[in-house]
């Protein structure tokens, strides 16, 4: 049956990336007859220079009744004071679709490991997850009050909640090293006492997997001198947030990092809304329309798109050996040192997928 694809170019980089992204699902369904059509829909700033908002309903429900949904990126400067952002789009349909776990894997491309700050013998052999609980915590928190002299933000969360996301990456855990970092503030926050808690709690189902809590400030230390050490790190909506783009500097670039958020499973409450995939960076307006954005963040979440929501597990690895190829070879973009544009370096991941018997 054909699979409905809705995508979200949005802003900035993001219909470049969009594009390479797209060349790229194209290349690797004719390989392997992966039947598909394409729902582009506005969102971010794009739809509210059209519409006034930044998540239409036309465009919600269109990714409500997909079968996936690919978003690029969304944001831009001229909204940084506007009443209206891009990004509440962003986290209105996280929310709507209730995607609660994002998925930020972190592996460091041999090729590419003398490119990161850190020593090599410290990088090389990087692989570990991220699992950000992506709707609640302080992002969604109520009351939110901005005043001339006076703002609150609210940090909540429900122990269910927080049950959840612990599932998953104890889940998740099993089907790695079987180690799960669960990162908080206990030693400050009542939600992060509550977190450590629930995770002890939801951690005896799971005895064969080891647990260890880090607090977020030694975290984000031990993430630069020590990062081999994790396999599945667990943690709430803005430490996650700030560890993965941490992260990120360790394979060389933010533009090489794929995210999957995904919701309930269906036939559960809440369930059966299709996951989004996207890159972890956004807009990138420095270098928004100078066609040298890296596409590979865009095209390694199509590749995650494949394997996870269609469970298609030789298009997965048929995009991933592609973009580890082309890394090797070193047609690289300029945020990794070199000057293949965005169209070169999709070409090549392209070529070599057609290339393949
Ligand atoms: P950013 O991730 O857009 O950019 C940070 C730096 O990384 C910039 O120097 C940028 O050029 C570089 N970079 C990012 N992606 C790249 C890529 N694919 N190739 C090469 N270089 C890349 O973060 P920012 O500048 O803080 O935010 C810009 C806008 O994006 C803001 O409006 C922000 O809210 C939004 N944003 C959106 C998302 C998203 O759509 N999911 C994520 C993060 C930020
Ligand atoms: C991300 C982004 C978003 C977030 C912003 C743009 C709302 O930084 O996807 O990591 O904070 O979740
Ligand atoms: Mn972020």
């Amino acid at each position: 049956m054909t699979k409905k694809i809705v995508t979200l170019a949005g802003d900035g980089i993001g219909p470049e990336i969009m594009d390479a992204g797209l060349k790229v699902l194209e290349a690797v369904a004719k390989k392997t007859g992966f039947d598909y059509e394409i729902d582009a829909q506005p969102f971010g700033g794009a739809a509210i220079d059209v519409f006034g908002e930044p998540l239409p309903a036309k465009t919600l429900n269109a990714a409500k009744n997909a079968d996936a949904v690919l978003l690029a990126a969304i944001g831009a400067p001229k909204y940084e004071n506007a009443k209206i952002r891009p990004e509440q789009g962003l986290l209105a349909i996280r929310k709507e679709l209730g995607l609660f776990a994002n998925i930020r894997p972190i592996r460091v491309h041999p090729a590419l490991s003398h490119l990161s700050p850190l020593k090599v013998d410290k990088v090389k052999g990087i692989d570990f997850v991220i699992v950000r609980e992506l709707t609640g915590g302080i992002y969604f928190g109520e009351p939110r009050v901005l005043e001339a002299e006076h703002a609150v933000d609210t940090n909540v969360y429900s122990a269910d909640e927080i049950r959840r996301i612990a599932t998953y990456a104890f889940e998740l855990a099993r089907t790695r090293r079987r180690k799960v970092t669960s990162v908080d503030k206990q030693n400050v926050l009542a939600t992060s006492k509550l977190w450590r808690n629930v995770v002890e709690d939801v951690h005896k189902n799971y005895p064969d997997v080891t647990l260890e809590h880090q607090l977020v400030d030694s975290c984000a230390m031990i993430l630069i001198t020590d990062p081999k050490r994790f396999d599945v790190i667990v943690t709430e909506n803005l430490f996650g947030d700030i560890l993965s783009d941490e992260a990120s500097v360790l394979p060389g670039s933010l533009g090489l990092m794929p995210s999957a958020s995904h919701g309930a499973r269906k036939g559960s409450a809440g369930g059966g809304n299709p996951s989004l995939y996207e890159p972890i960076h956004g807009s990138a307006p420095d270098i928004a329309g100078k066609g040298i954005a890296n596409p590979l963040a865009m095209i390694l979440s199509v590749a995650m798109m494949l394997g996870q929501s269609f469970g298609d597990l030789t298009a997965q690895k048929l995009i991933e050996s592609a973009t580890d190829s082309v890394l090797t070879s070193g047609i690289l973009t300029p945020d990794l040192g070199g000057n293949a544009s965005t169209e070169e370096v999709t070409g090549a991941v392209v070529q070599w997928l057609m290339s393949k018997e």
